[in-house]
């Protein structure tokens, strides 16, 4: 299982970003160990809540103008459509593909995205003096 422990490393100096990012994880962290019972509507939520927070990325991006917007909006808009797929399972029934999703394929991105596309949004917001 790939699980996320949120910590001081994973800041990226943006405020906004940064308080979405932790909910995400908790999110994340309570999908992980949650009933089955429980598990749709902490997928639901989580999904809202990514939702909302790409959004505020893509509106931060278009305000400072950032040079590779087109590509981390292309990054969020299939995250988005992969949440759908796995939205479509869950309503299926099939627990056992959503549970893959959220303890492997979900905190790994989740990381990997936060560490690439995240972090050089942050800098130059920041090098624009967001904060
Ligand atoms: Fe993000
Ligand atoms: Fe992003």
């Amino acid at each position: 299982m790939t699980q996320v422990a949120w910590n001081d490393g994973l800041k990226l100096g943006l405020g906004f970003q940064d308080a979405d990012h932790e909910e995400s994880v908790g999110l994340m962290n309570a999908m992980q160990t949650c009933s089955d019972a429980e598990l749709p509507a902490l997928f639901v939520q989580h999904q809202t809540h990514l939702r909302e927070h790409l959004a505020r990325e893509n509106e931060l991006m278009e305000r400072i103008g950032f040079f590779a917007i087109e590509v981390h909006r292309g990054e969020h808009e299939r995250i988005l459509a992969e949440q759908d797929t796995i939205l479509t399972k869950l309503t299926a029934g099939d627990l056992a593909a959503v549970r893959q999703y959220v303890q492997e394929d979900l905190p790994a991105w989740f990381l990997g995205h936060l560490q690439s596309m995240d972090a050089m949004t942050a800098l130059f917001a920041q090098q624009r003096g967001e904060r």
